[in-house]
């Protein structure tokens, strides 16, 4: 006898969940650990519903590989997540689809070649050193900061200056602030389709909070234009962007495209690269044998100078370090896709219409492919072990056609942070203070990461 989708799906295990809201408030309140109590309990494809939605949970590596690139045209981003961020970004390059999305990462993608990024290693580096500028008179009084707070002053400047060709000086708080309320009002809106249509406090302060946003951004393309009627000049990503005519009609991006690229650029580039950072210093902080070896790997490669660009590839220990950290705290912690048509996933099949969930923090913690996963041990990237594991066991920057343009980017910042920092500083951690994630839109140490520096 043939079997219905419906019966299948009805087949596969998950969480029960409460009679009218299925699992929206265990989704809401602790995502993480609902995320983990399900897959732990009813393996890789976990079933559920949040109030009307239907979805999966997927784990294994091999559905997150059907999911990002095998059949990624059966999944689209008209989840209820994108589009609250979308409230936000707008029709950028993380939002849109199709044809359109197509030709903007066309146009965007050579601002992240390899040449092009080698020649941002200079702002990078002017930058870290800046920031350890900074912390200096901090070292020196032993007073306690956030040093989350710190990197996102840092990334935030160095994404500036890079791709849109901007100082930002002086909106860094109004950044940090505005990101803050963005963040965290996405998360609870996710997860409560009332504010959509309720007036809520929450939501007014959203909306202030993406004026502000607005207002710096617009700030940066007006005095792009008017800087210069030839933008060509200044050769980034900005540029591009101002610069790029319709194949078919000539016309240049309008003014709310524009908004919506600089935006997105603005927003990705600059968050989940400062907390990742972040997660780094709290795991050296948390492992101080890791923290020497990279030390002495950082003495040795460097004696005594600041990183150069060649000097990136001879660092392997720092590239495992920050790869570990990714693993265990990966800043874009989750996914989410829809599906459009039936799919199978193993032995289950995938109905339309239902939301797909795909998280790197899960699927990093597989007990089958990563022996202690809780534990921080960057050696494990130089074991054999590791390198046969399947492409989808690990996927910080997501995968397939949309996997995140930024990845070489970040991962060059990133490095070149620590090197500087870690150079000139020891970093411990304030005694009392415990440290957890908190899972908004990114994956943030909650309350920020607040540590004293020592001259190192
Ligand atoms: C550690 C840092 C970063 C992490 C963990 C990260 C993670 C991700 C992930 C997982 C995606 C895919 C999302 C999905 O498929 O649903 C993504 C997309 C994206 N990321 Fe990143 N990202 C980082 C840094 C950056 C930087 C530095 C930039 C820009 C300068 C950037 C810009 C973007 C953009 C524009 C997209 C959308 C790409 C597309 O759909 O074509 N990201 N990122």
């Amino acid at each position: 006898m043939a079997v219905s989708v419906e019966e299948t799906v009805a087949a596969a295990p998950g969480p029960r969940g409460h009679w009218l809201l299925g699992s929206l408030a265990p989704l809401r309140d602790d995502p993480l650990g609902f995320l983990l109590d399900s897959a732990a309990q009813f393996g890789d494809v976990a079933r559920f519903r949040a109030f009307t939605q239907r979805g999966y949970i997927l784990r294994h590596p091999e559905h997150i590989q059907r999911v990002l690139v095998d059949n990624h045209r059966n999944y689209n981003k008209q989840s209820r997540g994108f589009k609250v961020v979308a409230q936000f970004l707008g029709n950028g390059l993380l939002t849109s689809e199709g044809s359109f999305w197509l030709r903007q990462r066309r146009l965007m993608q050579p601002a992240f070649h390899r040449e092009r990024l080698a020649g941002l290693s200079s702002i990078m580096n002017d930058e870290a050193q800046a920031c350890a500028e900074r912390l200096k008179p901090k070292a020196r009084s032993g007073e306690e900061f956030n040093i989350a707070a710190e990197m996102m002053r840092l990334t935030l400047r160095v994404v500036s200056r890079s791709m849109l060709g901007a100082e930002i000086s002086g909106a860094e708080e109004t950044v940090e602030r505005s990101m803050a309320v963005i963040l965290a009002y996405g998360m609870r809106r996710i997860s409560n389709p009332l504010l959509d249509v309720l007036p809520a406090r929450s939501t007014r302060r959203f909306n202030k909070a993406v004026a502000d946003m607005d207002a710096l951004v617009h700030g940066i393309i007006a005095a792009r234009r008017a800087k210069s009627a030839a933008p060509s000049a200044e050769g980034d990503l900005l540029s591009m962007l101002m610069e790029a005519r319709d194949e078919d009609t000539g016309e240049v991006m309008d003014d709310r495209q524009l908004r919506d690229e600089v935006m997105t650029m603005f927003t990705a580039g600059h968050e989940t690269t400062a907390n990742a950072l972040a997660w780094t210093f709290l795991l050296l902080a948390q492992n101080p044998e890791a923290e020497a070896r990279l030390r002495q790997e950082l003495s040795s490669v460097l004696r005594g100078r600041a990183p150069a660009l060649e000097d990136l590839p001879r660092l392997t220990y720092l590239s495992c370090v920050l790869k570990e950290s990714l693993r265990i705290y990966p800043p874009a912690w989750v996914s989410s896709r829809l599906s459009i048509g039936p799919d199978e996933m193993g032995r289950f099949r995938i109905a339309p219409g239902c939301l797909i969930l795909v998280s790197p923090y899960l699927t990093h913690r597989h007990p089958a492919l990563w022996p202690e996963p809780e534990r921080f041990r960057p050696e494990r990237f130089l074991e054999p072990a590791t390198a046969e594991l399947p492409r989808y066991a690990y996927f910080p920057f997501g995968g397939g056609p949309r996997q995140c343009i930024g990845n070489g980017f970040a991962l060059m910042e990133a490095q070149i942070v620590l090197a500087t920092l870690l150079r000139r500083f020891h970093l411990d951690l304030v005694p009392g203070r415990a440290v957890e994630p908190e899972p908004l839109i990114t994956l943030r140490p909650r309350g920020g990461l607040w540590v004293r520096a020592r001259p190192a």
